[in-house]
């Protein structure tokens, strides 16, 4: 599929998805939200990436937040179906891939920035990042799951400091609270990414599919997570990987999965 907002490079077993609004500092509009759908679509469906990397343009962000000039004049029931609409085809749908998805934040990280990048199963920054949900100094809440992943993330009170003041921390702050699990300079936060990506893809995808859906299992009400993890772990047993994996440790060579 031919993207206008967003660029999709698939190179051995990893897709990069990259934001590509440089001039609106890559600002999440309607357009954006779609494409980024449909490529995360894609390049989890594509049977050779086992990892995919998520990145903005430019050296100035990753994504500067929800493209508020689509917004300013929508009211109540427009504002929830943005953020419903927006859940359930973007953030939740990136969250609840099989396949691994690294942020590589290489500036501002804003509002639904942020929140892509925590949707994402986890984040790497560059030394020039900047975090935040700035969404109160506009009179509205971050509506793209920051109420709830960035607690999950980094504790309550420091997430509520973070929503209340509107401010932005540093990537070494980022780092020191977890939400981000490496920084790098910008020329190095692809190759470090990739460097990650090349670790997560000599395993098991069936089995890190299975664990994605078992960690998950831990943030939805009404599911528990010691059950996923227990039918999860169970379901292993019935796969090739699982054969692969068992067999060639005891042959003392390098498992060669077959994806299934
Ligand atoms: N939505 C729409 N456009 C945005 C945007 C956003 N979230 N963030 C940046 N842009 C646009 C600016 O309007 C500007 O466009 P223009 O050149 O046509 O005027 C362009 O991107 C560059 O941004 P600018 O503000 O000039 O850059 P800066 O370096 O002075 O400031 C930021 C950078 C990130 C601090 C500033 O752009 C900002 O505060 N953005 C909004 C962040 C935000 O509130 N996000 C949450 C939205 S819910």
């Amino acid at each position: 599929m031919a993207y206008q907002t967003i660029i999709l490079n698939r190179s051995g077993f990893i897709s990069t998805i990259t934001i590509n609004r440089p001039k609106k500092l890559n600002a999440l509009n309607k357009e954006t939200i779609n494409e980024l759908h449909a490529a995360f679509k894609e390049a989890d469906l594509d049977p050779k990436t086992k990892v995919i990397i998520v990145t903005g343009s430019g050296e100035k962000a990753f994504v500067a937040g929800a493209d508020i000039s689509e917004f300013s004049n929508f009211s109540a029931a427009q504002g929830k179906m943005l953020a419903a609409e927006g859940h359930a085809h973007l953030f939740d749908f990136v969250e609840n891939l099989k396949t691994p998805v690294i942020a590589a934040v290489n500036g501002f990280a804003l509002g639904g920035g942020l929140e892509l990048a925590m949707a994402c199963h986890f984040r790497l920054a560059s030394d020039n990042a900047k975090l935040g949900l700035p969404e109160v100094s506009l009179g509205v809440i971050p509506g793209y799951g920051g109420t709830q992943r960035l607690p999950q993330l980094i504790g309550k009170g420091r997430a509520l400091e973070m929503i209340m003041t509107a401010g932005m921390i540093d990537a070494h702050q980022a780092l020191n609270f977890g939400l981000v699990n490496h920084v790098t300079t910008q020329e190095d936060l692809l190759p470090l990414s990739e460097t990650i990506a090349h670790k997560i893809a000599r395993n098991s995808s069936v089995a890190i599919g299975a664990a994605i859906n078992a960690v998950n299992a831990n943030y939805k009400s009404g599911v528990n997570g010691f059950e996923v993890e227990i039918q999860e772990f169970g379901n292993s047993f019935g796969t090739e990987d699982f054969k692969e994996g068992t067999t060639a440790f005891l042959e003392k060579r390098k498992p060669d999965f077959p994806g299934n």
